[in-house]
């Protein structure tokens, strides 16, 4: 039964995605969405009732909109039940049970205060916010209201990066001390609110507190952070765009992100060490590896991992905690973690010196 009724802020690319895999929930409805821009509105209601249509029609809800022909009047008479508002403030004085925020980053902590003293549950994209300030003001307007605030740290739920945290931290290859990250891309971003410091963050904030928040969740709480920063290729952005960071972990393990926006070669690869052995993933949909010291490699391919659609899977996380209790796979805590580690990267690379945790 569709208990839940949820409005979408924020209807672009990322909000149009969250909205499809929320509305295919079993407990959750998609009845309303915000946006200024009337034609992003249009592209969800369109969205939202093509998939509908399929999942009447059976469809595997993975394969949304692939193979189905649909007209675009079945779409819109499909999705013409989700109101629309210009203004979220208009959509959080409705009846939704709760909201998902994916505006740009800039607006997260404002949107997610607003939707808390509204007494609406809140999933809201990463990054959390630009700064622990701003995730403190969000989780104490959601503690106030006795709301749920949970924070889309995604990257967990990928299935080659859910793999790789099970067999570095089941055990089969000991305890894991040492993780390292590349992910290094060309500027994809474009004009817009992206590209802006102001709006963004930055490409730490923007793009790579997944891999900080992956780096915790495979070794635990850091106690310093190393960072150098610079600006080197990409003209159509107003901050850096290469990064190393450098982190050591309480329990002694150390960490390395090699990140950014600023090369011609895409490239995304992780490995983990670990006292009995090694893990590496080279990256999303492609295969992981990982040996026993002394014993013969083991091979997982992409798909031999068979998991929910990652985006659905943290919304009903999301979903079942709000109607049941259940423990979410992260919470708003992880996605302050994130952050932490963040600003204490920018802190670093502005100081040229380590930052000690917690900020
Ligand atoms: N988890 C992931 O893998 C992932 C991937 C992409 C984006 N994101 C996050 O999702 C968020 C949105 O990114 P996107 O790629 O969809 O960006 P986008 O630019 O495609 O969409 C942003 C939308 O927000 C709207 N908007 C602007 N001001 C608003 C306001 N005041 N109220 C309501 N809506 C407003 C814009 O009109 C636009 O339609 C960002 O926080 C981004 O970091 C997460």
């Amino acid at each position: 039964m569709k208990e839940l009724k949820v409005g979408l802020i924020g209807a672009g690319g990322m909000g149009q995605h969250l909205a499809v895999q929320c509305d295919s929930l079993e407990e959750a409805q998609l009845v309303a969405a915000a946006d200024p821009s009337e034609e992003a509105l249009q592209r969800l209601a369109s969205k939202v009732g093509e998939s509908r249509i399929v999942q009447t029609a059976g469809a595997d809800q993975t394969q949304v909109g692939a193979g189905t022909e649909v007209s675009s009047e079945d779409t819109a008479a499909a999705g013409s039940d989700v109101r629309r508002y210009a203004d979220y403030n208009d959509l959080l004085a409705s009846d939704v049970d709760g909201v998902i925020i994916a505006a740009p980053n800039n607006l997260h902590a404002d949107i997610a205060v607003a939707a808390a003293n509204k007494g609406k549950h809140i999933f809201c994209e990463k990054p959390m916010a630009l700064g622990i300030a701003e995730c403190d003001r969000m989780l104490e307007a959601a503690e106030k209201a006795g709301v749920t605030l949970m924070v889309g740290q995604v990257l967990r739920l990928i299935p080659v990066f859910w793999q790789s945290h099970k067999i570095a931290t089941g055990g089969d290859i000991g305890k894991p001390f040492a993780i390292n990250i590349t992910r290094l891309s060309s500027w994809w971003f474009g004009p817009g609110w992206r590209s802006q410091k102001a709006k963004s963050g930055g490409v730490v904030y923007e793009v790579h507190v997944h891999e900080l928040d992956f780096m915790r969740h495979v070794l635990g709480e850091a106690e310093s952070v190393y960072a150098s920063m610079g600006h080197f290729t990409a003209a159509g952005v107003d901050y850096e765009d290469t990064a190393f960071i450098q982190i050591r972990f309480r329990n002694g393990g150390i960490g390395s992100l090699h990140c950014g926006i600023s090369s011609s070669v895409n490239q995304y690869g992780m490995t983990i060490q670990c006292t009995e052995g090694t893990l590496v993933n080279e990256g999303f949909g492609k295969r992981l590896q990982y040996a026993r010291f002394g014993e013969s490699h083991q091979v997982i391919e992409p798909e031999m991992i068979t998991l929910e659609e990652p985006y659905r899977a943290e919304l009903g996380s999301w979903a079942q905690h709000i109607l049941h209790a259940e423990p979410m796979v992260f919470d708003a805590s992880d996605g302050r973690a994130a952050i932490e580690l963040a600003e204490a990267a920018y802190r670093s690379a502005q100081s040229g010196s380590a930052v000690p945790l917690p900020l």
